[in-house]
């Protein structure tokens, strides 16, 4: 789908289908619509009057223009009551309009950019909220093992200004959300791939391709490069893995020492039956999700690729798959991760933090100015927080903490702050070694960020989002459907592009 911008009037845009926008409880469609209600001789209000639409979010009504304009139909997306419009409301609002117009076979879309004249809105993120709401909206996965039944494909969505004064605004939201957008699908499509596909050596040939689109630095390292670097954590994971593991970095604007350093880090687990440690066979298959944080990443990257920015941006993502097996890494096993620190192990389950605590040493080297990692790593922080509701952040920065939170409430990439109390720490505290791989019962979410903070020596952010990778068809929203969420891409883009 490609994101079109244009000046002038929506129904003077060559679109066989437009959108427009009704706040809850008005009379008649503001601003734009209005031009478009006398064109449409006074149908859309006449809906109003006769109560056929309220303009509650999720409503969308098709009307038909019978030659009173060039398009085919006109979609009235409601939009909820105007003082609650945020970018949210347009994305759902978008996301429903733009479904509606697929179902109904529609090739061409034109949509005014639903603001209000309140609030302060900035246009560029309205306009980026409806591009990424439509886009969002209809992907559907291609499983390799399924026939795929296409459903009608939109080839483009316009976005109409009439101001040619604001176009510029309007045509930089576009552009961001043109290219966050294909990036989201990469993500979804790397986490709903069976772990039998998306391995690690899958994923690193998916990070090569980005580095050879963009001509970014790669480093693919091997079990033998990772030993070189005394990355015992990664390695003992990885130790009963049939899958060869893979350590990869990808680094855009690699040695620019004059640009800002930002690193991040995405848990790689391809899949996590617990190895030893075995999980219950119950809802086991999901834990092909558990390299969610890896693909928001390197998915990222194809978007810190395609805008350019001016950042040197770091990715690293430890990919292997945590199986057991004969060979495999044991309870009770001491091992020495690449700073040089013990760990006993006491569930080889609690793989995650050992992959991201030798990335975490490795992200040391490039001195950065923020790491933000992302992983699926607690059932407890899905037991606080809530499946599809927020992922929960652990910050040793409050500037950082507040540029996080900032993007994740702007994308509705939801995170809540979660302590990261010393206090923590006694939970991880082991007689054999500097410290265990978990702490007891309680407050596992806890022991798990306080055990990565032995890793780093920089300003960082650490989001749990074990339980954002994956939604349910009970709990799928208007422009994020039932599969892999895709979580983590947008969240990190506005906070690069923030930066
Ligand atoms: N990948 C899981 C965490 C997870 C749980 C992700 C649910 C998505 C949904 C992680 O590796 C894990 O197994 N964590 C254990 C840690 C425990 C052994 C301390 C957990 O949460 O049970
Ligand atoms: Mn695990
Ligand atoms: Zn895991």
């Amino acid at each position: 789908m490609e994101i079109k911008v244009w000046i002038g009037q929506i129904h003077e845009s060559g679109a066989d289908t437009l959108v427009v926008g009704l706040f809850e409880g008005t009379k008649s469609p503001g601003g734009e619509g209005a031009a478009l209600d006398t064109a449409l001789g006074g149908a859309m209000g006449e809906m109003i009057a006769n109560g056929d639409m309220h303009g509650k979010l999720g409503e969308v009504v098709a009307l038909y223009p019978r030659g009173a304009i060039a398009a085919k139909r006109v979609l009235v997306t409601g939009l909820g009551p105007e003082e609650k419009l945020d970018l949210e409301v347009i994305r759902r609002a978008s996301a429903h309009a733009i479904k509606k117009a697929r179902d109904l076979g529609a090739k061409h879309v034109a949509t005014n950019v639903h603001t209000a004249a309140r609030g302060g809105m900035k246009l560029a993120e309205a306009a980026q909220a409806v591009g990424d709401g439509s886009q969002l909206a209809v992907y559907k996965f291609k499983a390799p093992g399924k026939k795929f039944v296409a459903p009608n494909e939109i080839g483009s969505v316009t976005l109409v200004e009439p101001d040619s004064k604001k176009v510029a605004e309007v045509e930089a939201g576009a552009k961001v959300s043109a290219a966050v957008c294909p990036a989201v699908y990469l993500a979804r499509d790397l986490v709903s791939l069976p772990p039998n596909v998306a391995t690690p050596s899958m994923l690193a040939q998916t990070a090569e391709e980005i580095a050879k689109t963009y001509g970014m630095k790669i480093t693919v390292g091997d079990r033998e490069w990772a030993s070189d670097r005394k990355m015992g954590a990664f390695l003992a994971v990885a130790q009963a893995a049939h899958q060869p593991p893979r350590f990869i970095v990808l680094e855009h604007n690699a040695g620019r020492s004059d640009l800002d350093t930002i690193v991040l880090v995405g848990k790689g687990i391809t899949f996590d039956s617990g190895g030893i440690s075995l999980k219950p066979a119950e809802k086991m298959e999901d834990m092909k999700s558990d390299m969610a944080g890896a693909a928001a990443v390197i998915s990222t990257m194809k978007v810190v690729g395609t805008l350019n920015l001016p950042l040197h941006v770091v990715a690293i993502a430890p990919c292997t798959e945590n199986v057991p097996g004969g060979g495999g890494y044991h309870p009770a096993d001491v091992l020495t991760a690449s700073n040089g620190k013990t760990i006993e192990i006491i569930s080889t389950d609690a793989e995650g933090r050992l992959i991201l605590s030798d990335a975490l040493v490795y992200a040391q080297q490039f001195k950065p100015k923020a790491v933000v990692d992302l992983a699926t790593l607690t059932g407890a922080c899905v037991t606080a927080l809530g499946e599809w509701v927020s992922a929960g952040l652990f910050t040793t920065d409050d500037t950082l903490r507040d540029k996080m939170l900032a993007s994740a409430e702007r994308m509705h990439e939801r995170l809540w702050p979660m302590p990261l109390w010393d206090d923590y720490y006694r939970k991880i505290i082991s007689i054999v070694a500097d410290m265990a791989n978990t702490g007891g019962r309680y407050g596992g979410v806890g022991a798990s960020a306080i055990f990565l903070k032995e890793f780093t020596d920089y300003p960082w952010a650490h989001v749990d989002m074990a339980g954002m990778a994956l939604i349910t068809k009970k709990e799928e929203t208007p422009y994020t459907p039932w599969g892999a969420t895709g979580y983590g891409v947008r969240l990190l883009v506005d906070f690069l592009r923030n930066w």
